[in-house]
């Protein structure tokens, strides 16, 4: 297996209007627990991550309407809005998405809330936004 396979599903990231409304439903009907909550202030957002097995769920909730996500809000409301893979390489699993003519969002990797990200272009990925993440080294399994 090379570094740039894809080793199990990281999270799922879903849009909500306000992170606290959203834990009654994700923390306390599904039981999860919130591990990590951060503000992305280059990604207008405002996130929170909670544990389910060797995944997690990611409520995004915009910080303007003119963010992405406050754009995503606004136009097709509270949902899901991408899937992310983990990779020990997150470069190398670029370029080989790359290699295979598939259409990018990000150019190389970035810093992102579950490590070293990029994301993939819906329109070569049958509708569905991908992103790829390298976990934080101290944060491998969480
Ligand atoms: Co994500």
């Amino acid at each position: 297996m090379s570094s740039a396979a894809l080793t199990r599903i990281h999270h799922v990231g879903v849009v909500v209007r306000d992170l606290e409304q959203a834990y009654g439903f994700w923390r306390d009907v599904l039981g999860l627990p919130v591990h990590k909550v951060a503000t992305v202030a280059d990604q207008g957002v405002r996130a929170a991550l909670l544990t389910i097995g060797g995944s997690e769920i990611e409520l995004l909730e915009p910080l303007s309407p003119s963010s992405g996500i406050g754009k995503f809000l606004a136009k097709r409301g509270e949902g899901l809005h991408h899937i992310c893979y983990a990779t020990e390489d997150v470069a190398a699993a670029l370029e080989e998405a790359r290699a295979k003519g598939v259409r990018l969002i990000d150019e190389k990797p970035r810093p992102g809330l579950a490590g070293t990200i990029c994301f993939l272009h819906p329109a070569s990925t049958h509708g569905v936004l991908v992103e790829y993440a390298q976990p934080f080294p101290d944060e491998a399994h969480s």
